[in-house]
């Protein structure tokens, strides 16, 4: 259909849903267990009730924000996600050249189904990326990736994924890993186009997800690994997928190589019934709101509105990412579906804002939400 036509993600989800393969979809869309963290994700952010102000000049509006010092042309930036090919054939370069398009940030995943060169290789001048890690039982294979990286301008930071030192169990995944004989992957990705550290996924048994865990470290700790990645890399540092203030504190005594840290549950994909990120950015806000002058604080999962986007930024958050949002668009119609998907959410990341009574991302702040909803629960 024509991206146009498209009006919101979920119009967005329905057509990838249809037209991604089997397997594709399965690993996109599964979640562990129960999927409760993925259904908290999205509903944490319907009970936060808005509060606009009126009789105010919304006009005109503007999204533009930083991000670790980078200019962004808004707060939307698209989560690390393994295997964009599985989807769509222009894979994370495609997603790169959509964010080209509205000056969104992109950071690749250490699991990505092209190389990081030939990601970033079209970048504009001033296009951001994050590189994300999963620090590899063989450590010679994550300090040869990092040295690569180290290499590529347009990568800013490393993004630390730290809330699967094992996959969750996924269950969607895991059957489709016995559906076909044939896995869609040797085909579109080519011997040497690969990003060296990804694991094969064609004769993925037990899952997608599984297989690209395999060589994972699940011995991670502050003590250890922050000198180890500080040693091959002088990039900034942002800590993935933390679910509570203690950690955040903790990630905020780590400056001035932390940087940053991503509120994340794995988009529901790790611990199930783990917190969405809003709740623990409201634990961060209650408990330790020091943290938000000493780093930078990002969210994702369950974005599904511009509203959504609007809340989180209201809450203290810098930016927003969106996982699967990003991979259905890129299923739905590849590059054009992207740039739909990201358009739709600057559209009504807008709208909102304007009925908010906010010009700029900056004026955001906690008195134009309720949270009384979500702090009863
Ligand atoms: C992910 N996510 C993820 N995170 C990460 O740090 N490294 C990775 O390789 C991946 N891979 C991955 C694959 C797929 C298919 C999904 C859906 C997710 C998690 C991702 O970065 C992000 O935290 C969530 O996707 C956010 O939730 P939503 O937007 O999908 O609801």
């Amino acid at each position: 259909p024509p991206m146009e036509s498209l009006l919101n993600l979920d119009d967005i989800e329905e057509v990838a849903t249809k037209q991604v393969n089997q397997k594709a979809w399965a690993y996109y869309y599964s979640a562990s267990d129960d999927k409760f963290s993925k259904k908290f994700n999205n509903e944490a952010y319907r009970s936060i009730i808005l509060r606009p102000r009126v009789f105010r000049n919304c006009e005109p509006c503007d999204l533009s924000s930083t991000v670790l010092g980078h200019d962004l042309g808004m707060p939307i930036y698209v989560s690390p996600a393994a295997m964009a090919r599985l989807g769509h054939p222009a894979g994370e370069a495609g997603i790169a050249e959509a964010c080209r398009s509205f000056g969104a940030m992109q950071i690749i995943s250490n699991n990505a189904s092209m190389t990081p060169e030939q990601i970033v290789k079209d970048a504009a001048p001033d296009q951001v990326f994050g590189w994300q890690l999963y620090v590899q039982i063989d450590r010679k294979k994550s300090e040869t990736m990092l040295a690569r990286i180290n290499k590529l301008k347009a990568i800013k930071f490393i993004v630390l994924t730290l809330d699967a030192p094992v996959p969750g169990k996924r269950e969607d995944d895991e059957r489709n890993s016995f559906v076909g004989a044939s896995a869609p992957v040797p085909s579109e990705v080519k011997e040497g186009e690969k990003s060296n550290e990804t694991p094969d996924v064609s004769q993925a048994s037990g899952g997608v997800g599984k297989t690209l865990f395999a060589g994972t470290d699940p011995t991670l700790t502050w003590q250890e690994t922050l000198p180890w990645l500080a040693k091959h890399t002088d990039l900034p540092i942002v800590l993935k997928g933390l679910q509570t203030h203690e950690d955040a504190y903790l990630a905020s005594l780590h400056t001035p190589q932390v940087k940053g840290i991503i509120l994340s549950n794995h988009g529901g994909r790790a611990l199930d019934t783990a917190p969405p990120a809003v709740h623990t950015l409201l634990e961060i806000r209650k408990y330790c709101p020091e943290v938000f002058d000493k780093i930078e604080v990002y969210v994702d999962g369950g974005i599904r509105r511009g509203t959504d986007i609007a809340k989180a930024l209201c809450l203290g958050a810098k930016a927003v990412g969106i996982g699967r949002a990003a991979l259905w668009g890129l299923g739905a119609g590849g590059v054009d579906g992207v740039r739909r998907t990201l358009q739709i959410l600057s559209d009504e990341t807008k709208t909102c804002m304007r009925l908010l009574g906010v010009e700029t991302v900056d004026g955001l702040g906690p008195q134009y939400i309720n949270t009384r909803m979500t702090e009863q629960q």
